[in-house]
C-alpha cells in the first residue's frame, strides 16, 4: 500500500513539475488548451437559428452518448462526429449548459480513453479513418476505437444501449425505451399539458436504473460494474434529469425525453438549464438514483455471482478508478506535444474531484 502511494506521489510531482521532452516527431501535433470559461451561462433557448437540426448522413459517426449525438445532428459539434476536446466542452456549454470543469473532465477522459490526444480528435462515435492510430504505436496498433468502443468509458447497465456482451451497446434500443416509459408511466408525475404520469422524476429514475442493473446481473455473464462505470451511469441517469429538463421549468417530459434519447434531436421551445450544472450538482442527483436501491460496485464471475470489489483507499474512488486504472499506462511513455496534452487532460480530469492528478497505470491496447 505504501510502495502505491509513493508510486502515485512520484508519478503526480512528475506530472506536474516536468516539463516534457520535445520529440522531432511533433509537426502535425495540436497543443490541447483548455477553453476559458464562459460568460454566457444563463436560461435560453436551444438550438438558436444557426443550428436546425440535419440527419446524420452515412458517413457521420453516432455513438452512444444522446447529448453529443443531438449537438452533432445540430452542428454545435462537427456533423462527421469526429470532434477536439475545445469542441466538446464549448458545446456541451452552450447546448446543456454543462458547466466548464466537469464538461473538461468528461471530455479529457473521453480524448485519452478513446481518441487520439496528438491530434486532438476523437469519434464520438466507431472507429474512423479521419483518426489514425497513436504516435509509436503507443497505445498499441490500432487506430483509437472511439466512444463506442466498450471498455474504459463506454460500459455495462445502460439505459437505452445493451451490454456490449449481450447485444447493441451503441445505438439506441427501442426495448429498453420501451421499459423506461413504462416505469415512467407507473411512477411518474402528473402534468396539465403533458399528460397524466408524463414526468420523468427522480422516482422513475430510482426505479428504472434498478431494475437495469438487476436484469444485466442475471443477462450478462461478464458484467462489470466498478466504481467507475457505476458512478458514470448513475451520472448518466442524472444528466437524463437535469441537463433534458426543460430549463424554463426544471422539469422533465416524457415527450421531451424522447425528442433527445429517441430522435437525438432539441425539442421545440426547449430552454438550457438556467445555470451551470457542475459536477457536485449532477453527484448528488446520481447518489439520490442511487440510494433509494443502493447498488456497490462489482462484476459477475463465471458463475453468475456478483462479487464486490474491495474499497479503494484514494482520494476518489471513481477519479482512480477510471483516470488511473482505466487509462493506459503507455501514456507516460509520450513524448513532445503528445505528453504535454496528457498532462493537460489529467489535471483536467482531476480538478473537478479536487483529487491531486494521478498518472494513467492501466492496461494498453485494449
Ligand atoms: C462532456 C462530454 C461528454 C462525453 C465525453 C460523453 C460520453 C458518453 C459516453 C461514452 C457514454 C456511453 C456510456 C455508456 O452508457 O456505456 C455516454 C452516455 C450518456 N451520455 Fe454522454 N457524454 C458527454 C456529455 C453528455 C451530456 C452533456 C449529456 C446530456 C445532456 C449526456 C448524456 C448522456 C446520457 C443520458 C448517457 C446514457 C445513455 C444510456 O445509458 O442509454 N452526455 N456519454
Ligand atoms: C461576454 O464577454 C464578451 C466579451 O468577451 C462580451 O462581448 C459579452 O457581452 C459578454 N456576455 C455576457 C452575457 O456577459
Ligand atoms: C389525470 O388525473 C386526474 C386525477 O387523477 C383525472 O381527473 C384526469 O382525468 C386525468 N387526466 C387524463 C387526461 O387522464
Ligand atoms: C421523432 O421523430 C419522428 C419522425 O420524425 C416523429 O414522428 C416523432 O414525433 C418524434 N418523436 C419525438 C419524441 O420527438
Ligand atoms: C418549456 O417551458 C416553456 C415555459 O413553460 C414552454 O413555453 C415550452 O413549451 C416548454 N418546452 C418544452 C419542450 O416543453
Ligand atoms: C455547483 O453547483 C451548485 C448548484 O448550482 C452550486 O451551489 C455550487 O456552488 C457549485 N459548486 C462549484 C464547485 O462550482
Ligand atoms: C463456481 O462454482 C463452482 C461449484 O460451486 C466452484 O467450484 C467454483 O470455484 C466457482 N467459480 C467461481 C469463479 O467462483
Ligand atoms: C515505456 O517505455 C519503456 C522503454 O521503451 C518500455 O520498456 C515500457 O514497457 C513502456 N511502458 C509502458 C507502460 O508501455
Amino acid at each position: 500500500m505504501l510502495q502505491m502511494l509513493l508510486h502515485s506521489l512520484s508519478l503526480l510531482c512528475s506530472l506536474t513539475t516536468t516539463t516534457p521532452p520535445q520529440a522531432p516527431a511533433d509537426s502535425g501535433g495540436v497543443i490541447i488548451v483548455i477553453p476559458p470559461v464562459s460568460n454566457d451561462t444563463g436560461i435560453k433557448q436551444i438550438p438558436d437559428a444557426a443550428h436546425p437540426w440535419v440527419a446524420p448522413g452515412p458517413g457521420d459517426q453516432r455513438g452512444p452518448c444522446p447529448g453529443l449525438n443531438t449537438l452533432a445532428n445540430h452542428g454545435y459539434l462537427p456533423h462527421n462526429g469526429i470532434v477536439s476536446f475545445e469542441q466538446i466542452v464549448t458545446a456541451v456549454g452552450e447546448g446543456f449548459n454543462m458547466e466548464h470543469d466537469l464538461a473538461s473532465a468528461l471530455a479529457g477522459f473521453a480524448m485519452l480513453a478513446r481518441g487520439n490526444a496528438y491530434l486532438d480528435l476523437v469519434s464520438i462515435g466507431g472507429e474512423s479513418p479521419l483518426i489514425p492510430v497513436l504516435p509509436d504505436e503507443i497505445d498499441g496498433p490500432n487506430p483509437p476505437g472511439g466512444l463506442a468502443k466498450h471498455g474504459r468509458f463506454e460500459g455495462d447497465v445502460s439505459m437505452t444501449r445493451q451490454d456490449a456482451a449481450i447485444g447493441d451497446n451503441v445505438n439506441f434500443q427501442d426495448s429498453l425505451y420501451d421499459e423506461l416509459l413504462l416505469y415512467t408511466g407507473q411512477f411518474g408525475d402528473d402534468s396539465p399539458v403533458t399528460g397524466n404520469r408524463s414526468i420523468v422524476t427522480t422516482k422513475v429514475m430510482q426505479e428504472f436504473k434498478y431494475a437495469r442493473f438487476l436484469e444485466d446481473q442475471v443477462r450478462n455473464k461478464v458484467l462489470e460494474y466498478h466504481v467507475g462505470r457505476l458512478s458514470l451511469s448513475y451520472g448518466e441517469a442524472a444528466f437524463v434529469l437535469n441537463f433534458f429538463a426543460n430549463g424554463t421549468t426544471g422539469t422533465l417530459s416524457q415527450q421531451t425525453m424522447g425528442s433527445f434519447l429517441r430522435n437525438q434531436t432539441f425539442p421545440d421551445n426547449w430552454f438550457r438549464k438556467s445555470s451551470p450544472g457542475n459536477l457536485t450538482f449532477i453527484a448528488s442527483s446520481a447518489t439520490e438514483i442511487l440510494l433509494a436501491h443502493p447498488v456497490a460496485a462489482g462484476a459477475n464471475n463465471a458463475n453468475g455471482s456478483y462479487i464486490l470489489d474491495a474499497p479503494l483507499p484514494v482520494c476518489s474512488a471513481p477519479y482512480y478508478n477510471l483516470a488511473v486504472q482505466n487509462l493506459p499506462a503507455s501514456l507516460n511513455n509520450a513524448t513532445g506535444i503528445l505528453a504535454r496534452n496528457v498532462i493537460t487532460l489529467v489535471q483536467a480530469i482531476a480538478k473537478p474531484f479536487g483529487c491531486p492528478p494521478v498518472a494513467p497505470a492501466g492496461p494498453v491496447g485494449v
